[in-house]
């Protein structure tokens, strides 16, 4: 049987990044991804990265092309009740902002690192199972070509997503988990026209959330809050157009551009935590451990800040033997979790209005934006939850190495 260090179970942006920092510490990995290589550098996911995400990418090697292409952003906007607010990032944070870079391009770019240099990374490997946890040589159970595999390891990490199988080798008695669905999802779209704004407009609205963001100069992303299972098919993209029209434009503001719609999908909203986020030899990262709604465009950080720990803690295993970054790692990953879980769901209550909503919500919601555009203290609570904390692990972590 084929031994790693450390099987990664999941080739998204936490278990390639993971392979990637593991690499540079001298530590073998096997990456398995169920599906091919295309379809993971296509899917389409938010594209805001904090700083610390940026710091990460660019110590992974990958900063390259993100320090070309990205967007730095200094500021975002608020629109509601007829009006827009602007909140300065920097100012607002000691100087932090955020850099928009798709998803997309950080897996792409990840991928291509790999294969050049890292350890193996097999599309096509669905993995069926992870036993042994609490033994020192867990096991991977996969299928590649046809073929049943196995692989095994010093330490398992899940990094397979919300429907993922690493999460069962938690025992079903020990493992909770924490939820909510919204009564909502997003109808989101890639057009191809330049964006109409410099900045994220995030606008609250009576007919129902909406967000113009970007991917590029000439490439913009944008949202429409619809009800849950809502057919694309039944949003023609004139129809997308006139709604974002009617819920963008702040009063005497202007309209989004219009261009090619390339891409048209819809996607559910969810917050999910399971915890613990480590049982024995196998630690889970990313969305296999938790999902947030994308209101925040929290979820890519929050993966990136988790394998940053987990890289330092396995570092430190390796170097010395310790266990004591290991230990920790369920904890010290869950304080910033449910900060950005807390984060994720007020920004998604505040903006999106319920189907049936009563006036009473509506004037909560638009009290609290109200605040926000006037209170110094209220906006910096909002700006630093955006930009994210300063370290991978929050400001109240245990500190390093
Ligand atoms: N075997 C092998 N691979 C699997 C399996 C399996 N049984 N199950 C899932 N996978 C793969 C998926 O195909 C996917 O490529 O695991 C990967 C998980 O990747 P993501 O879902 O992108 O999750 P993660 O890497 O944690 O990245 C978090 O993705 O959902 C967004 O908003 C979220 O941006 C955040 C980021
Ligand atoms: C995106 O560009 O896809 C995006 C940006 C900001 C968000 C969510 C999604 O809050």
């Amino acid at each position: 049987m084929r031994h790693t260090t450390v099987g990664i179970v999941g080739g998204g942006p936490a278990g390639l990044l993971l392979a990637r920092l593991l690499h540079l510490e001298g530590i073998d990995s096997v990456v398995l991804e169920s599906r091919d290589r295309a379809y993971v550098e296509q899917r389409q996911r938010a594209g805001i990265l904090e700083q610390t995400t940026v710091d990460a990418l660019r110590a992974a090697g990958a900063g390259g092309r993100m320090d070309r292409e990205g967007l730095v952003h200094h500021g975002i906007e608020l629109r509601f009740d007829g009006g827009a607010h602007r909140l300065d990032l920097p100012a607002l944070t000691g100087g932090r902002s955020v850099m928009v870079y798709a998803q997309t391009e950080v897996v792409k770019d990840l991928v291509a690192l790999q294969l050049a240099e890292g350890g193996p990374l097999l599309f096509g490997a669905e993995v069926r199972s992870v036993e042994g946890a609490d033994t020192d040589r867990p096991v991977v159970r996969y299928t590649h070509q046809g073929r049943e595999k196995e692989l095994s390891c010093d330490y398992v990490v899940g990094c397979d997503g919300f429907h993922g199988v690493a999460k069962r080798a938690v025992p079903e008695a020990e493992r909770r988990s924490y939820e909510r669905t919204y009564p909502y999802s997003w109808l989101g779209i890639l057009a191809d026209a330049p964006p109409a704004y410099d900045e994220l407009v995030y606008a609250h609205s009576e007919r129902g959330f909406a967000l113009a963001s970007m991917r590029s100069p000439t490439v913009s992303r944008l949202y429409l809050q619809v009800p849950n299972g809502t057919d694309p098919g039944d949003w023609p993209d004139e129809r997308i157009w006139a709604e974002l029209d009617l819920r963008l434009r702040a009063d005497g503001g202007r309209s989004p551009n219009r261009g090619p719609v390339t891409a048209k999908s819809v996607l559910p909203m969810r917050s999910h935590v399971t915890e613990p986020m480590r049982w024995g030899r196998v630690l889970l990262a990313g969305d296999a451990a938790h999902i947030v709604p994308p209101t925040g465009a929290k979820g890519l950080n929050l993966a990136a800040a988790d394998v940053l720990v987990l890289a330092r803690a396995l570092s430190r295993r390796c170097a010395t033997g310790s266990t004591e970054l290991l230990d920790a790692y369920s904890d010290t990953c869950l304080r910033r979790v449910w900060r950005a879980e807390h984060f994720s769901w007020f920004m998604t209550t505040t903006l999106h209005t319920e189907p049936g909503q009563d006036p009473f919500r509506t004037r909560l919601q638009l009290a609290q934006l109200e605040r926000v555009a006037t209170s110094p203290h209220a906006a910096a609570e909002l700006a630093e939850n955006y930009v994210g904390p300063a370290t991978p692990a929050g400001p109240s972590a245990p500190g390093g190495r």
